[in-house]
Parts: C-alpha cells; structure tokens; sequence
C-alpha cells in the first residue's frame, strides 16, 4: 500500500491522467481537504459539478452529495471513496413512506432538504440546501402549505424564524443532535464574550445560544469576519481547519457533546473516506454512482429550481 508522499504524488498524477476534479464537503479530513481542487458547503459542491468540464467527478463527501453530482452531471463519471457514506437524515426519510405522507397531504408542497435520497427527490417540488433555504422560502407565497423534510431540526429553525407553520417530517442529524446544551454552557463560562456559531441542522436548545446560525459556508465567512479571538463552532469539527488556516492567531473551539469534547460530533458517515480510498476510487474509477434515467430526470427538476431560486 502507498502512504505519505507517495500517495500524494499518485493521486496528483492520476487527477491529470484521468482530467479529474476533486471535490470536497468542509467535513472531510484535513488531507482530503488540502489536496481536493474545490472545498464547499453542499450548494457550492453542487452548483461545482453541474459546471465543471472535468470528465470525472471524485466526490469527497456523503452519498447524497455524489448522487446530485451525478444528477447534474449525468455524462460525467461520478465516484465516492466509500459506497457506505450515508447520512442519518436521508436513512431517517425511505421514498415509499415519504410518497404516503405527500399523499396524505396533496395541497402541500415539498420542500426538501438535499440530505436525501435521489428518490425522495424525485418525490419533491424544491430542494433546497442550509444556505439557500431562507431565500427559497421566501420565494413561497404565504398562502401555500408546505411540508418540509427530512430534518425537522433545520424546518423547525426555518419555521420560527419566518412565522410559518410547515408539516414536519421527524428527521435529525445524529452528528448535530449529539450537541449538549449543558456543556456548552459550561464552555461559554470558561470564555466569556465568545460567539457561538451553529449550523441549522442543531437543536433549538444549542441554536438559542447561537450568535450566528448558517451553512458551513456561512459559519466559515462569520469566522472570518468575527471580533474577538475564540469562537465556539457548532457544526461538525472537521470544518476548523479551513478557520486554523484562515486565522492562524485566532483560537476555534468545536462545541462539545455529554462528554464535554466534540471528538462525538464527528460524522461517521464522512469519516469512512480517507485518502487511501480516494487514491483507489481514482486509480480504478470505481465505486461509481449510477442513476436510472427516468429517476433522475424527476429528481433533477426539483434540483434545478433550487439552483434557479437561490441564486
Ligand atoms: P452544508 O450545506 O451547510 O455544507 O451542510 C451539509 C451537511 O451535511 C451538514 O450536516
Ligand atoms: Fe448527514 Fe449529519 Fe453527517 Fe451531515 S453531518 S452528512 S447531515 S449525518
């Protein structure tokens, strides 16, 4: 097996050979971030691997953010380190139950959160993303039901801060659920006057002590433009790096779960990509997303109205 150099090395050249892009989410390992050609919060990802002209997409991420490269991209080879990279929210929300709950109310509308399979997709009439949900909704006339799904923890956020009442599909992030507001208490205490930045997918308990409550992109940009020296992250920890290398003089802490660290906030499902593995899925470009036409082509125009309305 490669290691160290080597792997870099092989990996740069194989990313040439095969005219590849290396696209990565903020929750990766800092190696996977550090070599990958674009880092971005899911919107970014997306609207990444709908323009590129690379003729292979190595996507760095969970599986739902692969499928919506490959949605986008159909003609592109599309691979993910680790087939096995799920996500809580898109196991938390299987399409035959979701197409009952539609069913049980047609004068609703989806809006669904892209951390979901391309089925539900094809089973909803907006996606939207943590950055572009408050633009999209505010699209919504005022008068037009909505269910919102799979994380009742963003809908929720979403639902108080516009004084709209949404149906809630009962889905969370086991990663952002894991938060406790006892210790972050107890953190905030240690440093006084420090803000505490939360991504939405967060309980109400861990965003009402927020000073900021956005995207990983949104949490980045006010890291970088915060006053005072600590900030207190409340998203998955792996995304301080890109704060570390930003502001070396500045001091980010991730926001603890019980156990008072957050090493319990990492998310399992990103962690199962490593660097051996991207080498691998580039070398042998496999494993391979694959969507059935008709099914994508469903879910693709949900997709594409997001990309028109949060721009
Ligand atoms: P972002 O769109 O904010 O990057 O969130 C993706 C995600 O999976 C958060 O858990
Ligand atoms: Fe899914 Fe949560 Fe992991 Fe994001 S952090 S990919 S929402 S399990």
């Amino acid at each position: 097996a490669l290691s160290g150099t080597d792997l870099l090395e092989e990996i740069n050249r194989l990313r040439k050979e095969k005219n590849a892009i290396i696209l990565a989410h903020y929750y990766q390992t800092s190696d996977i971030q550090d070599i990958a050609d674009f880092v971005g919060d899911s919107l970014e990802l997306s609207r990444k691997a709908a323009e590129t002209d690379a003729e292979v997409i190595v996507f760095c991420g969970v599986k739902f953010m692969a499928d919506t490269a490959k949605i986008l991209s159909p003609e592109k080879i599309v691979v993910l380190p680790d087939m096995d990279a799920g996500c809580s929210l898109e196991d938390s929300c299987p399409p035959d139950k979701f197409r009952a709950f539609r069913e049980a109310h047609p004068d609703h509308i989806a809006l669904t959160y892209i951390n979901c399979s391309t089925e539900v997709k094809a089973l909803s009439d907006v996606i939207v993303t943590s950055s572009s949900a408050e633009t999209i909704l505010s699209q919504i006339p005022e008068d037009q039901k909505i269910i919102f799904g799979p994380d009742r923890h963003l809908g929720g956020y979403l639902s108080r801060k516009f004084g709209r009442e949404m149906l809630l599909w009962p889905g969370v992030c086991i990663v952002h659920e894991a938060f406790s507001e006892t210790e972050l208490l107890k953190l905030k205490e240690q440093y006084p006057g420090a803000p505490i930045a939360a991504h939405p997918e967060c309980p109400p308990t861990i965003i009402d002590h927020a000073d900021y409550v956005g995207s990983t992109s949104g949490i980045l940009q006010f890291a970088k433009t915060f006053e005072g020296d600590t900030l207190i992250v409340a998203t998955e920890p792996h995304i301080i790096h890109q704060m570390e290398k930003a502001l070396p003089e500045k001091n980010f802490i991730g926001a603890p779960g019980a156990d008072g660290n957050c090493s319990c906030n990492i998310c399992p499902y990103m962690a199962l990509n490593t660097m051996e593995k991207l080498y691998a899925c580039l070398r042998d470009l496999e494993p391979r997303i694959e969507i059935e036409e008709g099914l994508r082509l469903k879910a693709k125009q949900s997709l594409d109205r997001m990309l028109e309305m949060a721009s």
